[in-house]
């Protein structure tokens, strides 16, 4: 896989989202599984693993650091802060944005040890706490720079405008948001801003958590808890207008000799080498599939059919619902 910059390091072209071993999308895979697939997921020559001290509530970070301990030096170990589970007193876990600077050095201390390391690569703000300066925030992920618990600093779902705010404070190394085909919102200010002051964009969800892969027909197949389940866009009558244009697209995957899910990433890494793309799974073979999305080329012919068929008009429903959309900085996006 062709290398990319983010920030100060060289990473493979497209990372691996560890989310969806743990969290988000229904009860987490066995141990067994998790350690599967990070594993191929590194010998098939995957450099950047993403994780955050949310995901499963701690538990993502805690498989990540045992699988892949002994390989430390080997990949780019990205994690978030900002975001967790706290237990409100009755012993489960609500999660709750929290970017007070007490709180995110608390957070590092927690996810150098579940982690297992001595230092994190890169460290995102997961969400911007609105009732927190940005400012405060990212100084005091500057602190943990210079005590040497993390090498670079990342933001997540922030305006072009915050994100400006923050360089200010300390070099931001990458930004992450989502961003695919049926989700263009980043291209509003977002881009311009990160290739302005020469920020690292990493497109989460980019293969539309599932539906740009074209085989999540039928959401009944979705588990209970799979937050899905309460996005907008997936809610039965939008997903049912958004899958009739999963024709199309596939007759398009089909011309350039790809899969849909590798011509939504293809899409993405054509889009700008600045741009590095984390798709999530649990599935050896769709791991695998995903990975040869990297070498695909596209013609600029394709590139135009492609958006045109998929955009902010053609696809019904928002990303978030009220309260997820609230927790994102959506200023100037
Ligand atoms: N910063 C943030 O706020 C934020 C939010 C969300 C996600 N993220 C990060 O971004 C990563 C990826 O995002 P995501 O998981 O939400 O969305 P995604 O990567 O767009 O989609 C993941 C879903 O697509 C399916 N899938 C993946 N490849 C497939 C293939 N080749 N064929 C068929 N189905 C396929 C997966 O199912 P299978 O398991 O069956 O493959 C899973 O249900 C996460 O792991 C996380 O690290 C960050």
């Amino acid at each position: 896989m062709h290398p990319r910059q983010l920030g100060p390091f060289s990473v493979s072209a497209l990372g691996l989202g560890c989310m969806n071993l743990s969290h988000a999308y229904g009860a987490p895979v066995s141990p067994e599984q998790g350690e599967r697939v990070l594993l191929s997921a590194l010998d098939a020559g995957v450099t950047l693993f993403d994780t955050a001290s949310l995901y499963g509530f701690g538990a993502n970070e805690a498989l990540v650091g045992r699988v892949m301990k002994p390989h430390r030096q080997k990949f780019i170990l990205a994690s978030k802060c900002g975001m967790q589970g706290v237990d409100r007193g009755d012993g489960k876990l609500v999660r709750v944005i929290d970017g007070r600077p007490a709180t995110l050095r608390k957070t590092c201390e927690d996810s150098l040890r579940r982690l297992q390391t001595d230092v994190i690569d890169l460290y995102y703000l997961h969400r911007w706490d609105k009732t927190v300066p940005i400012e405060d925030s990212v100084g005091a992920l500057s602190d943990l720079v210079q005590r040497g618990h993390i090498r670079s600093i990342g933001l997540s779902e922030v305006s072009a405008a915050t994100l400006r705010k923050a360089h200010a404070v300390h070099p931001i190394a990458a930004l992450q948001t989502e961003y695919s085909l049926w989700t263009r919102n980043p291209e509003i200010a977002v881009l311009k801003a990160c290739e302005d002051l020469g920020v690292t964009f990493v497109a989460f969800s980019p293969v539309g958590r599932g539906f740009l892969c074209g085989d999540l027909i039928d959401l009944n197949a979705l588990d209970a808890q799979d937050v899905r389940r309460t996005m907008p866009r997936f809610a039965p009558e939008n997903y049912a207008a958004n899958l009739k244009l999963l024709p199309a697209f596939q007759k398009l995957a089909k011309e350039v000799g790809a899969t849909p899910s590798q011509l939504a990433l293809a899409w993405l890494l054509n889009k700008s080498k600045t741009i590095i793309p984390i798709p999530g799974t649990t599935s050896l073979s769709h791991l695998a599939e995903n990975l040869d999305a990297a070498d695909l080329r596209l013609s600029p012919q394709v590139m135009a059919a492609l958006e045109a068929l998929i955009n902010q008009n053609t696809v019904l429903g928002s990303r978030y619902n009220a309260q997820a959309n609230s927790e994102v900085d959506t200023e100037v996006f």
